[in-house]
């Protein structure tokens, strides 16, 4: 075996810390400080140098992103701390009784602050780093013990494989568990769905389904072919002296490096923090991602932590749940419309269903593409939106829920000439 030169091994850490930092810049700040040809040529050097001398790969390289054999089965893992859950509000009413019941069990609470944020809809992750270097990422199961999804983690751009990003930002603790939620931004999802219908292949329903299907495979490579993001909002373990406060973690987190969903507020007052989630709610179709409320946390983690848990829920903070915009019901025969213009479009014909306090017997089915690709059945099960001022919509068929009674749709003889 060839000696390493000094100067080689130096060669290769400074290449894994420039595209380490434009990795950052471009993923996460998404302001890029260099072509993509440049990039590329810093990523083509590095692998050149690993693989001529493959004892200078690193566990934490960003030529790792992309490998990775496919797996057998995702093993298990124990989490260093329960990865709860949250309690559900449904209204302001219920965000001021829960801050009834803890103001009751600690003074503390009646001049607390809060941070709003919004929850996301996507798969909740625990990433592991040792001596700042990415070592181990799960799902979280039952919140007890999730699955090993390490190699797909890897693949997320987004996910820093160091920390600092920056070396002139601080210092990793020896060990620091976080936790996020990985998704797929809702135009990434569009175009997403656009490209796999175009290739013939199976749509996902949802932002949501995708994300968690991505990061389910077996295969790294399919997971990399995802565009999944990724945002932390908390720490579940770390040496040393974690920020008192969650207004002060989210910081701490996007110093190091982690992606953290932008627009967190700092509530002086609970009123203040209702303010915020009934505003969200009224724009929540103007999030770039999907979110199903927004969160109600104690600022400080110090007095939250010592309110402890009910079941799985933590008392000091709170979901704000949006109402739901997606549900399922049945097909029951499909129509069509001849606008002013003459454009024909069919329309699904529902077992009523109430969504967001409305009752919904039809809904656009878009155009006869649509279902002809999404292969959608007079009979199915269906999902089914309503957001906002938008015509309710059909998303998807759920062929899991077919009974063998569910019939192609043919299009009225009359028609097929336009079709
Ligand atoms: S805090 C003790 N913050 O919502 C920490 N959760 O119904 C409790 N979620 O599975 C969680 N966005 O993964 C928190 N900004 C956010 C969140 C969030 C999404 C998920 C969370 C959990 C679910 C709870």
């Amino acid at each position: 075996m060839t000696r390493t030169s000094p100067d080689r091994a130096k060669r290769a850490e400074e290449l894994r810390q420039q595209i380490r930092f434009h990795d950052h810049c471009y993923h996460v700040l998404a302001s890029p400080l260099i072509s993509d040809a440049e990039y590329d040529l810093l990523v083509r050097e590095l692998l050149a140098l690993e693989s001529a001398h493959p004892e200078l790969m690193t566990p934490d390289s960003p030529t790792r992103r992309v490998g990775g054999e496919p797996a057998e089965r995702f093993t298990k893992v124990r989490h260093p701390a329960a990865i709860l859950s949250l309690s559900n509000a449904f209204s302001a009413d219920d965000v001021r009784a829960w801050h009834e019941r803890i103001a009751r069990l600690d003074e503390r609470v009646s001049a607390a602050r809060f941070v709003v944020e919004a929850k996301l809809d996507g798969l909740t992750v625990v990433l592991h780093y040792r001596d700042g270097v990415f070592e181990l990422g799960a799902t979280r199961g039952d919140g007890e013990v999730g699955e090993d999804i390490t190699p797909n983690l890897r693949t997320v751009r987004v996910l820093p494989l160091r920390i600092p990003i920056d070396p002139k930002r601080g210092k990793a603790p020896r060990r620091l568990v976080v936790r996020g939620e990985a998704l797929i931004y809702k135009q990434a999802f569009l175009d997403l769905n656009a490209r796999l219908a175009e290739a013939g292949q199976k749509t996902y329903i949802n932002p949501r389904n995708a994300a968690s299907g991505a990061l389910r495979q077996l295969d790294p490579a399919l997971t990399a072919a995802r565009p999944i993001s990724l945002a932390c909002y908390s720490i579940v373990e770390a040496d040393g002296t974690p920020p008192a406060t969650q207004w002060d973690t989210l910081s701490y987190l996007r110093d190091l490096g982690f992606p953290v969903a932008e627009g967190a507020t700092r509530c002086a007052s609970l009123d203040e923090a209702i303010a915020v989630s009934l505003s969200a709610r009224e724009h929540r179709d103007s999030f770039p991602f999907e979110a199903d409320g927004m969160v109600i946390k104690l600022d400080d983690l110090v007095v939250a932590r010592e309110l402890g848990v009910v079941g799985k829920d933590p008392r000091g903070a709170v979901a704000f749940k949006f109402p739901a915009e997606e549900v399922t019901t049945v097909l029951q025969d499909i129509g069509v419309n001849v606008g002013r213009t003459g454009v024909i479009t069919p329309y699904a014909i529902l077992e009523p269903v109430e969504v967001g306090g409305v009752t919904v017997r039809q809904a656009t089915l878009h155009n006869f593409d649509f279902i002809r690709e999404r292969d959608i059945r007079i009979g199915d099960r269906v999902m089914i939106k309503r957001a906002g001022e938008v015509i309710p919509y059909v998303m998807a068929a759920i062929p899991e829920a077919r009974g063998g009674a569910e019939k192609a749709y043919r299009m009225p003889g009359c028609l097929l000439a336009f079709g």
